[in-house]
């Protein structure tokens, strides 16, 4: 049984049980879920009410006066209010259409549905920022197959060898010594004193590590704390499925997230690629900052960069890392805001960067988004047309049709 319907039943044999908070000043109070239905005769409106822990085959007309669910009601005639414009009807009917209230029904399963899922999402984290989650668009519940994780996984046949040199810098922003990490390689401290990047685009950052003698609030240290800001995943308007957006303002050069999944080599994501491409969607994000050997998947493993969008004029830019790992093969992907961004705002980054040609590290997403006209990738596969521009950013290539479009 679980807990809603192990509750049900003590309220039903009147037993009291502390662990359920079943006592003898509620053991007759029934807590409702969800609201289903709505009817009002002359004297008196009715809900129809799901009760939790019972069956829908028991859920029972309750007039108003019996209820006390604010919150749950406020939901509910916020719902009904938007059905009933979408029917063009101004006033609540004496009786709702069973088409109505169907969806009124469909709507609140999905709200718990989003909420579990939330719940969940934040039980995994690591990270300080929090994760949110919309859906005022559709029905569409949380994705299937989706899990989500804080770190790289490493898949079948991949080791990572964690080779990564400390510093042993006094302060390694003030007085690094030979370069504190990245001198190590001859690259530039990537970040000022306020944490934000100073380096362009197509430059490693090299992070302090587990073996530097730097304490935890070195300066060099910070896509390694993780995600900080509120993030909301949310249904986007226009057909480009979930999307995310900031709950708090970030300021220009900011670090925003990672891009995680699971490590594969470019020959297996070439594999997947077909059956992702079947599907529409693509989570492939090749490191091919030195070698294009490895690719990130972020399809059924990743954290919130799974639903970070494309956009031709995004506000994140992607910037390779090292930290614990130095092999150049496997950078870790970091995003960094372009510019301020305002509370609310969604986050983009552009799946296909054109980085400045004095800068040849580049690093890129599959080559879904990629520009016609531009050399192509043997990678190149499925054309989706950029919503956000409304150009185009690809061409399609499936075994009927080998066509090469002209827009862009
Ligand atoms: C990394 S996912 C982004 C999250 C995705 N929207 C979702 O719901 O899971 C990439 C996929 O999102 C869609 N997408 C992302 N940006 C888009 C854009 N600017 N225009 C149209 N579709 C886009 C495409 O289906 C693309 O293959
Ligand atoms: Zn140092
Ligand atoms: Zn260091
Ligand atoms: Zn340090």
């Amino acid at each position: 049984m679980s807990w809603d319907e192990l509750e049900a039943l003590c309220r039903r044999e009147g037993l009291h049980c502390k662990q359920l908070g079943v006592n003898k000043a509620n053991v007759n109070e029934y807590e409702v879920e969800f609201l289903c239905d709505y009817k009002k005769t002359k004297e008196e409106e009715f809900y129809l009410v799901k009760w939790r822990g019972f069956p829908e085959l028991e859920n029972t007309w309750e007039p108003k006066r019996n209820l006390r669910c604010p919150k749950l009601m406020k939901q509910f005639h916020l719902d009904l209010d938007e059905e009933l414009r979408r029917h063009k009807r101004r006033s609540i009917p004496k009786k709702l259409d069973k088409e109505v209230s169907s969806i009124l029904v469909q709507k609140a399963k999905l709200r718990q549905s989003l909420q579990r899922w939330e719940a969940h999402l934040n039980y995994t984290r690591n990270h300080p920022g929090r994760i949110f989650v919309k859906n005022d668009v559709d029905l569409e519940g949380p994705p299937r197959n989706f899990t989500y994780i804080n770190n790289y996984e490493v898949g079948q046949g991949i080791v990572l060898d964690e080779m990564a040199v400390g510093c042993e810098c006094k302060d390694c922003l003030e007085e690094p010594m030979n370069g504190c990490c990245p001198g190590a390689s001859l690259h530039r401290m990537a970040y000022n004193d306020k944490g934000q990047i100073r380096i362009r685009p197509g430059q490693p950052i090299y992070e302090c590590n587990s073996r530097c003698s730097c304490g935890p609030d070195c300066p060099n240290r910070v896509v390694q704390k993780g995600i900080q800001f509120d993030l909301c995943i949310f249904k986007t308007e226009n057909g480009r499925g979930w999307g995310v957006r900031t709950l708090q303002h970030i300021k220009k050069n900011t670090f925003v997230m990672e891009y995680v999944g699971e490590i594969i080599t470019t020959d297996e994501a070439e594999r997947r690629g077909q059956v992702y491409d079947r599907q529409g969607s693509t989570y492939l994000f090749d490191l091919d900052y030195v070698e294009d050997v490895y690719t990130v998947d972020a399809t059924h493993l990743g954290n919130i960069s799974h639903f970070v969008n494309h956009s031709c004029s995004p506000n994140l830019q992607v910037f390779n890392v090292f930290i614990d790992n130095i092999d150049e093969r496997l950078p870790r992907i970091a995003l960094f805001s372009t510019r301020a961004i305002r509370a609310g705002e969604e986050l983009t980054f552009d799946y296909k960067m054109q980085i400045d040609p004095v800068d040849t590290e580049s690093t890129k997403m599959d080559s879904s988004f990629s520009l016609a006209g531009l050399p192509s990738s043997p990678k190149k596969r499925i054309r989706v047309e950029c919503r956000d521009c409304f150009g185009f950013a690809g061409f399609v290539e499936d075994q009927d049709s080998k066509r090469r479009d002209t827009g862009g």
